[in-house]
């Protein structure tokens, strides 16, 4: 353990995933001091943020050694396989997150793919190709519906579920074709689509050791009734009941255990977020994909939830001693509502003044997303998703209500929310 007071903290990153961090560092006994980059208008009001891009890894090391910080929590995935956390070592700065050679698990398919079937870990079957012909010649030949995956980084939009040959003809031709996602999209994945309920999970891991965090479940439609385009997600809760301690134990057992040992297996040094997504078929569940950082809504879900001080956590994995961790979750639900600006994920305006809640509730928490300040310190909009309502219960009912009523105390012309976070659960609950 690092002595109380002896960390100074540098957050990178400037989503509500981020300003959740920033709050857990605030909050740590063990932490002197925070700072993030480039940060969000809501992270401003909470510690110093510097004008350094995610994508700039030098400058991102530079701000790091300039102030004296001695550990790092990387939050989105592209700093993450530009090799920021390789470098920060290199110069003796700890970083929670995976080195480059990890961050491959999330930014190429095919190299997931690879190892999932090298070790027999339950996935969809799956072939590759980096040629168009090839590829639409093997449509010819499968069954319907059908997954065509990009291979590389897509920001969530490298993945098509083929209802008919023509759409997956469509989706071959503009990743192989048209190269719309550049050299994301010049290899693919044409891959069985698999049925049944989605989720995921949260492993922090460091080598072989890995603490499971408590599980969530997240809403990636627009509408309501899970209707429109995907988003980077509209709000979250936990724990998710989709997951009983029956299936937590046999997607323990047939996945997460296996995963991790067989990335250390391959010689990566894994340490950071493992976050798996699963599709629990009749045939048990399957990885449909790994992700190497924490899910955003779903961390504004699982830090507030954790009684374990998530810095203590993040840190020991960053530094091997993760098994000195025993998890300690705090009873109840909590739930985030994710308040967007209207029409997103298509374009949205920028830029409307937003009136803030005067006071919150001690379960209560306003995470800035899309948000800055301008001159006079008045708060803006400035992307899709704004800001994560979150709010903790002794039920989802409660967590959800509260959660709600903090969204509704924040103002901006624009606004726009889901009003059925939850609501799934909420039904099975009361049909007991
Ligand atoms: N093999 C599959 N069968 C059915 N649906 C799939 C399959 N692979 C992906 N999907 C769907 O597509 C979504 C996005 O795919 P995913 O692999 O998670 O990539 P990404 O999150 O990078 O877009 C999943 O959340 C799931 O709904
Ligand atoms: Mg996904």
């Amino acid at each position: 353990m690092p002595s109380a007071s002896s960390l100074k903290v540098l957050v990178v990153g400037s989503g509500g995933r981020e300003h959740v961090l920033v709050k857990s560092a605030l909050a740590s006994p063990l932490v002197r001091e925070v700072i993030a980059a480039p940060g969000n208008g809501g992270m401003e009001m909470d510690c110093r943020c510097a004008p350094v891009s995610v994508e700039d890894v030098p400058g991102m090391v530079a701000l790091a050694q300039k102030e004296g910080v001695n550990f790092v929590v990387v939050g989105p995935e592209v700093p993450l396989s530009l090799g920021l956390v390789d470098a920060l070592e290199k110069v003796g700065i700890s970083a929670y997150g995976p080195l480059a050679a990890g961050a491959r698990l999330e930014a190429s398919k095919i190299f997931t793919k690879r190892l999932l079937l090298k070790h027999r870990i339950p996935t969809a079957l799956a072939a590759e190709f980096d040629q168009l012909q090839p590829a639409l010649d093997y449509l010819q030949t499968s069954a319907m519906p059908i997954v065509i995956k990009a291979d590389g980084l897509a920001a969530g939009k490298g993945v098509v579920v083929a209802m008919d040959l023509a759409e997956a003809e469509a989706a071959v031709r503009s990743m192989l074709g048209e190269k719309v996602f550049g050299a994301s999209g010049s290899q693919v994945l044409i891959e069985e689509c698999l049925m049944g309920e989605e989720t995921s999970i949260h492993l922090v891991v460091s080598g072989r050791d890995y603490v499971v965090l408590p599980t969530s479940q997240d809403h990636k439609r627009v509408g309501e009734g899970d209707t429109g385009p995907n988003t980077g997600g509209m709000g979250a809760y936990s724990p998710a009941e989709l997951v009983d301690d029956a299936l937590m134990a046999r997607i323990d057992r047939e996945i997460c255990r296996p995963s991790v040992d067989a990335i250390a297996a391959e010689g990566i040094d894994f340490r950071g977020t493992l976050y798996i997504g699963i599709m629990v078929t009749r045939d048990g569940p399957k990885v449909l994909e790994f992700n190497t950082r924490f899910g955003d809504p779903e961390t504004q879900v699982l830090l507030p939830r954790l009684e374990t001080d998530p810095v203590a956590l993040m840190h020991a994995a960053a530094t091997r001693r993760l098994g000195e961790i025993q998890l300690k979750v705090k009873p109840g639900y909590a739930t985030c509502v994710v308040l967007a600006s209207r029409g997103y994920p298509g374009s949205y305006p920028k830029g409307e003044v937003v009136t803030l809640p005067s006071s919150y509730g001690p379960e209560e928490f306003l995470f800035h997303a899309g948000t800055k300040r301008d001159e006079v310190g008045r708060v803006l909009t400035h992307g899709g998703r704004v800001f994560g309502a979150t709010a903790l219960g002794s039920t989802l009912a409660e967590a959800t209500r509260r959660a709600y009523a903090v969204a509704d105390r924040v103002q901006f012309a624009s606004s726009y929310l889901r009003r059925d976070i939850g609501a799934k659960q909420l039904r099975r609950d009361s049909a007991h």
